[in-house]
């Protein structure tokens, strides 16, 4: 999703912007700019943008000499305007550029009122009214500033923006309300980006801007103030995040790269536990203890593969600790109607922390009154963790696929392990059952890099695949929801229309679709429900469907015609439904590299959705 860069130095910031862009390519985007003030051209702005790469918009700026000490950059993902250069950012009005991300949503009477005024219009975006607005306060006499903190009263909705002027070579400003924004302090060098990790390459110093704060970012210091007007201070954190661990290394993508740290990153997420004999409330958080002796539900908010974890985590955290539990999807949550019940717990599932229906259904469940939170996420600072009671960082690394996968599986270990601490203060976990449960956890890294080893005979279902347009995914129980993350992973980066559906329902409507044509993948563990499940595929091949299972050993299920069987290598209990996912994460990585797609950033798609 949209991406920001500022830098003020006594060097060429066009590198610096650039790089952070290159780094924020992950998110998503359409279109990209960089505007800088000329350091030679008596401060004039130079400006580029394109509706191709980073890497174009690098020779662009190359190929116009484009240079200065003072600019800002942006990575733009569509909402207002169809992605084109007109539309792309940085927006400019009378020496003043601005990039933003978000929407404005009272863009379209600031657009009547600017016009009035004689403001002429060049773009589709909302962002275009912001550039005008400061203008317009500028040209009145205000400092740069004031021009920004004016133009922020104004505005309804959800923004991060960044702003400099021709006119003023010795600071740039920026302001957040709803999305996030950080500055980066360096040595008589300081920056501003929408995500850390744009400024890895520049500087570790990173101090994270609040709800309604506006800064002024000069080269030797920054100064910020708060929605009230006050000047504040804002703590310094040295951001942990490491070049190396961005890069692609030995793989060819990222999203492969990523589904083979899946070992790694679950043992790293787990890490806390390997060596102990028991599990505690404190793994959440210093109040954990009291806050789950005083819950009596929980309610999982999540958007996406955030929202397929939540759906395990239901299985498990009434099945195993015996607590209602619900689910709902982040965007429908927040403007539902519900009866809220005080002693839930909340818990936000995110990879990201930034994920904006996420948040403003978590701020929704506080303005009704719910009284605890908890926030399982992948990024230490974001803002979910921050507005949470309590937290658990799954540290699977950086994610820069779009299609989660990593994320999703330290997630579920991360909730396992909440599921056994609930279950143990519920008194439900007996000794026993709590130290074998801790000795699946600990093989469990193990047993992910063995099922990384049916990846030959996946490819070879993945071929088949590419050539089809729909697919139906089966599971039962448990499994379930891991059939819906294998059809979401299909969907997202090969384009084959996939569903998921629970077995059991398969006779209520989707049996209707299957013929020879429609390749169904069937997630068959030995479990309570395999019998069932084996009634549901005889349901299936009656009616010439091809199918594609993933068994346990003991299943006997075996190849026959219309019938494939992979035998999964290991059974890992009630944590078989982490095992389960990796075998479809490939299928859907092989299917999109059969078709030709670009995995890592698939069409229209974004990582971390900080709009609505
Ligand atoms: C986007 C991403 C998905 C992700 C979802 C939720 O749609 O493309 O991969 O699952 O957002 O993101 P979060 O960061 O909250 O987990």
């Amino acid at each position: 999703m949209c991406g920001i860069v500022g830098a003020i130095a006594k060097r060429n910031v066009v590198p610096i912007l650039i790089e952070g862009l290159k780094r924020l390519e992950y998110r998503g985007y359409d279109s990209a700019g960089v505007a800088v003030v000329d350091g030679k051209d008596n401060g004039k702005l130079q400006r580029v943008r394109s509706t191709g790469r980073v890497a174009e918009l690098e020779k662009l700026s190359q190929a116009e000499h484009v240079s200065g000490e003072l600019g800002i950059a942006h990575t733009r993902w569509a909402t207002h305007g169809v992605p084109s250069e007109k539309n792309a950012h940085p927006h400019i009005s009378g020496g003043i550029s601005v990039v933003h991300n978000g929407i404005i949503e009272n863009h379209d009477e600031l657009r009547a009122r600017l016009r009035s005024q004689g403001y002429v219009f060049l773009s589709d975006t909302d962002t275009e009214v912001i550039a005008h607005l400061v203008h317009s306060f500028y040209k009145g006499g205000a400092t740069l500033f004031d021009a920004v903190r004016r133009t922020t009263a104004e505005l309804i909705g959800a923004y991060a923006i960044a702003v400099v002027s021709e006119n003023d070579r010795t600071h740039l400003v920026v302001a957040r309300h709803g999305a996030p924004l950080l500055l980066g302090l360096g040595e008589g060098e300081n920056f501003a980006a929408s995500d850390a990790s744009a400024l890895i390459q520049v500087t570790q110093k990173i101090v994270y801007l609040e709800d309604g704060d506006c800064a002024e970012v000069k080269l030797d210091r920054v100064t910020i103030v708060n929605a009230k007007g006050d000047v504040v201070e804002r703590p310094v954190h040295i951001s942990q995040l490491s070049a190396s661990a961005v890069e692609l290394g030995n793989y060819t993508h990222y999203m492969q790269k990523e589904i083979f740290e899946q070992p790694m990153a679950v043992a790293n997420t787990l890490e806390m536990v390997t060596s102990a004999q028991s599990v505690s409330p404190q793994l959440f958080g210093a109040e954990a203890g009291r806050i789950f002796s005083d819950i009596d539900s929980v309610l999982i908010l999540a958007c996406g593969t955030s929202y397929n974890a939540g759906m395990v985590a239901r299985y498990w955290l009434e099945g195993v600790a015996g607590i209602p539990c619900s689910v709902e999807i982040a965007s429908e949550y927040r403007y539902r109607e519900s009866v809220p019940h005080p002693r839930t717990l909340v818990i936000t599932v995110s990879q990201s922390g930034e994920t904006a229906d996420t948040l403003a259904a978590l701020q929704y469940a506080k303005s009704l009154g719910l009284l605890y939170s908890l926030s399982i996420c992948n990024v230490p600072e974001s803002a979910l963790v921050r507005a949470s009671d309590l937290r658990f960082l799954t540290r699977a690394g950086p994610e820069i696929g779009v299609a989660s996968t990593k994320a999703f599986t330290t997630q579920l270990a991360a909730l396992i392990l909440l599921t056994m601490v609930l279950a143990k203060l519920r008194g439900r976990l007996t000794t026993e059952r709590e130290t074998e449960l801790l000795h699946q956890m600990r093989h469990l890294p193990t047993a992910l890099a063995n099922v990384l080893h049916v990846e030959p005979q996946i490819k070879m279902w993945a071929e088949k695949f590419a050539t089809r347009h729909h697919a139906l995914f089966l599971g039962r129980g448990i499994h379930w929801p891991i059939a819906m993350e294998g059809a979401l992973k299909l969907k997202e980066i090969s384009y084959i229309h996939a569903e998921a559906y629970a077995a059991g329902e398969l006779k209520h409507g989707p049996l209707a679709l299957v013929d020879k044509h429609m390749p169904v993948v069937a997630i068959a563990p030995k479990d309570a429900l395999l019998e069932k499940l084996k009634s549901n595929l005889q349901e299936v091949r009656a009616r010439g469907g091809e199918l594609h299972v993933l068994a346990d050993q003991d299943t006997k299920l075996t190849d026959a015609e219309g019938l494939h069987v992979i035998r999964m290598p290991d059974h890992a209990g009630i944590l078989s439904p982490i095992l389960h996912t990796i075998p479809l994460q490939l299928l859907a990585y092989h299917a999109a590299l059969e078709r030709g797609n670009y995995v890592d950033k698939p069409r229209n798609l974004a990582k971390s959705v900080t709009v609505e």
